[in-house]
């Protein structure tokens, strides 16, 4: 048995066209960020999507919040109002835009820019003691690719949970950077998920790495495009 995820990805657009896509809390969003060209692209193509799978005007539909962790209305993993049983994750940085879609199960897709994994206390903030093993043969670009891999894998898990960030990614083992994806073990305090499955992601572009986790004791088949 596996459980179908649908990902696509776009480029950044910096024409903000997409704008007339979104609704007027994202619009308000995105006029708060310094460069709202990932926000806009973003969730334009989240809207996009969801609009093709549903049958639905993509500017027609409409997003709720909730925090896993405090149960805020005003932050936290994203859903759909009034589509039970349709789950999607949004990743982006200031040139990509991920989004990963599945029926039935928790879904969670991080993507990374592998210049945003340079940085000197990358093993401190992300990694635990056990891990670091695999780490320490690498360098120049095999490194930062290791490291947007490794990276991409665990906050994909803390998006399909919902924790996000709050989850120190250093409690969440996963395999090492040349393995298959996997989840090794879960330390923090928070209830672990029952299951996960994890992918690593074939993207167009060469300068990002990521990956999609889902809450399912399935294979995840993962359909691009
Ligand atoms: C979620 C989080 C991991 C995203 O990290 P990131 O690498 O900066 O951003 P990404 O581009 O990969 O993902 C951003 C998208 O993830 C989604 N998202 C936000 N919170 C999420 C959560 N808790 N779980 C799953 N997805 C979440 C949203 O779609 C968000 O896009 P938006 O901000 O434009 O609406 C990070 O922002 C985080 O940990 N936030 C939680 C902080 C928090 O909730 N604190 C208060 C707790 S009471």
């Amino acid at each position: 048995m596996s459980a179908r995820v649908i990902v696509r990805e776009a480029e950044v657009d910096d024409g903000l066209a997409d704008l007339a896509l979104l609704d007027d809390g994202e619009r308000a969003r995105a006029g708060r960020k310094r460069d709202a060209a990932p926000f806009v692209t973003g969730h334009a193509l989240v809207r996009r999507t969801l609009g093709e799978l549903l049958g639905e005007d993509p500017a027609s539909l409409s997003f709720e919040r909730r925090c896993t962790t405090c149960r805020s209305e005003l932050h936290g993993k994203p859903s759909l109002v009034d589509v039970p049983g349709w789950h999607f994750s949004l990743s982006y940085t200031s040139s990509l835009a991920v989004v990963a879609v599945a029926q039935g199960i928790d879904v969670g897709v991080d993507t990374e820019d592998l210049t945003d994994a340079d940085f000197e206390g990358f093993a401190d903030i992300t990694l635990a003691r056990e891990e670091l093993l695999a780490f320490e043969h690498l360098d120049g670009q095999d490194l930062l690719i290791s490291r947007a891999r490794v990276w991409a894998r665990k906050e994909a898990i803390l998006k399909a949970t919902g924790h996000g960030l709050v989850v120190d990614p250093s409690e969440v083992l996963v395999t090492g950077p040349l393995d298959p994806p996997g989840l090794l073990a879960w330390r923090a305090d928070e209830p672990a998920p029952a299951s996960v499955s994890l992918v690593d992601l074939d993207l167009t572009t060469a300068n990002h790495r990521a990956a999609v986790a889902g809450l399912t004791d399935e294979r995840l088949e993962v359909v691009s495009g």
